[in-house]
């Protein structure tokens, strides 16, 4: 089986795990967790990062800190994983959808405005699959309408808009570090800002909203969460960190090697860098057109015969039985694409006769 996206882990996860359960760095005590934070805010040029337990964590973790509740409205883009809109729905706001951009998949900002309300508190761009979405426009219409933002980056770890990272743009950038992420620590995240006061808040309310007292007892005035990512897996990430740039590398030449193999084939749109942005590549994604020989769910069933794992685009939320009633754009780009995309193989360890094998059987009806 060649799978979707494997993790790769060759570096010092064993070494730095088995330092940990040496010095019985397993939960928050131990110097991990700060090396983990302090060598990715490094590599994003930013001023804050805290290890949380999820991307979806880091997410819950933003709005809470920004005081978005009950009565207001986040704009989010309805082609992404259930994860974005689930945590403005923790938090007791309301989503409102606006549509995607048909050739990057990401927020279509030119849409974004229509959709803004005095209800309106904040926008979450999800910089989809590797690519990212236009953050200097979007910064402009947050100021105009005085409204935060809060990057999905959990899928782009690694991309640069106009050669910024991503994630570095908003009050709050989010990453995720599940299994098939371009780096790992098993289950994990990060949550990113350049503001003092607002990392501060993060992490308090990570920790359950806790209060040290001189006696060591606790006392908590808020609502907090269990979010912190552990020593064990922080170490694990770190490991995975110093890889980075190689991941980053591996992601890239996947991308070429397939762009070669599919250039020119009838009804298949390839992924690409743009002026602006520099695709991670995290995920290999392309449309398959009406011109293809067969639909993209039939594809799917070809390349699982041949024992090629795949997936298609996300399927739509506004169409989800707990977000059918939110507000929504016309949402003409997000169904095409949630019927048409499909992520092939992208593991860092790729060979090019896998990509080789898979463009073979691509191309038998292109
Ligand atoms: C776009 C998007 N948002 C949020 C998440 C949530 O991250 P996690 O699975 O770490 O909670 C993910 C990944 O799973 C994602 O792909």
């Amino acid at each position: 089986m060649i799978p979707l996206c494997e993790p790769a882990i060759a570096g010092n996860e064993i070494k730095y795990i088995s330092e940990c359960i040496e010095k019985r760095w397993i939960s928050t005590y131990g110097e991990f967790i700060k090396r983990f934070e302090e060598k990715f805010k490094e590599f994003l040029g930013v001023k804050h990062a805290i290890a949380v337990s999820s991307g979806t964590a880091a997410l819950h973790l933003a709005l809470r800190a920004l005081n978005i509740g009950e009565e207001d409205e986040v704009i989010i883009p309805s082609l992404t994983f259930i994860a974005t809109a689930n945590a403005v729905k923790y938090v007791g706001a309301e989503p409102v959808f606006v549509d995607v951009k048909k050739d990057t998949f990401v927020l279509n900002v030119e849409k974004v405005e229509e959709m803004i309300t005095p209800k309106t508190k904040a926008i979450i761009p999800v910089h989809l699959y590797g690519y990212a979405a236009d953050m200097e426009k979007l910064r402009k219409i947050a100021e105009k309408y005085d409204l935060y933002i809060i990057e999905d980056a959990t899928e782009a770890l690694g991309t640069k808009f106009k050669g910024r990272y991503v994630g570095t743009f908003g009050e709050f950038g989010c990453f995720s570090f599940n299994g098939n992420k371009l780096i790992t620590t098993g289950n994990g995240g990060m949550i990113v800002t350049n503001r003092d006061d607002l990392a501060e808040y993060v992490r308090y309310l990570s920790s359950q909203a806790k209060t040290m007292l001189s006696n060591n007892g606790f006392v908590h005035n808020e609502i907090g969460y269990n979010y912190r990512l552990p020593n064990l897996l922080a170490a694990f990430g770190l490991a995975q960190l110093e890889k980075l740039e190689e991941f980053l590398r591996a992601k890239r030449r996947n991308a070429e090697i397939y762009n070669l193999y599919l250039k020119d084939v009838k009804g298949v749109i390839t992924p690409f860098d743009t002026e602006e942005v520099e695709n991670s590549y995290w995920l290999y994604s392309i449309v398959v057109t009406e011109n293809f020989g067969i639909t993209r769910d039939e594809l799917i069933d070809e390349l699982k015969k041949h024992e090629i794992e795949s997936r298609p685009f996300f399927q739509p939320i506004h169409l989800m039985r707990n977000f059918r009633n939110c507000k929504k754009s016309e949402m003409n780009n997000t169904e095409y694409l949630a019927s048409h995309g499909i992520n092939l193989p992208s593991s860092v360890s790729l060979e090019e006769k896998e990509i080789e094998l898979i463009c073979t059987i691509i191309k038998r009806y292109g």
